[in-house]
């Protein structure tokens, strides 16, 4: 191993370190395994949300019989907002438009074993976009020609 990749390595193990030293095991899982980070081409529904901070956070689902069957996410924010993303469309997936909808930040928080209380407001971002998202699609449903002139 080259002294590069020795210092790449320990440089890894040592952030890794710091991150379980502050988080969950579940938010060092989706940090290190993001669900589904990409574009999605095509979404049924879709929207884009800036949180306070300036990170933003983008939710792409894929909607067949009233239940989201693919759900994906970007974002340009830190480790919190990649995983408040990641979490979000794991929870959405499988579910119906209805259940989607409610899935509010306590239940991405719930679902990471929490955050710290300054990193809270990442779940929020996640949350009011996937809501965004599913009104988007239905607003779709309702009155196609309006999703061509109106952004959510
Ligand atoms: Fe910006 Fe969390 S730090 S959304």
């Amino acid at each position: 191993m080259s002294d590069l990749d020795e210092f790449l390595e320990q440089s890894q193990d040592l952030l890794l370190a710091e991150v379980r030293e502050h988080y969950s095991e579940k938010v060092v899982d989706h940090w290190q395994h993001p669900r589904n980070p990409r574009v999605m081409h095509g979404p049924d529904g879709h929207a884009l949300r800036q949180g306070e901070c300036g990170d933003d956070m983008e939710i792409f689902l894929r909607i067949r019989g009233g239940r989201v069957t693919e759900a994906s996410f970007m974002t340009d924010g830190c480790l919190t907002s990649i995983v408040t993303g990641s979490m979000a469309v794991e929870l959405a997936t499988g579910r119906n438009v209805g259940e989607a909808r409610a899935i509010s930040a306590r239940d991405i928080l719930d679902g990471l074993d929490g955050l710290p209380g300054e990193s809270e407001h990442c779940a929020e971002l996640a949350s009011e976009t996937l809501r965004a998202a599913v009104k988007d699609y239905l607003l779709s449903q309702r009155e196609p020609w309006k999703k061509i002139y109106q952004q959510d």
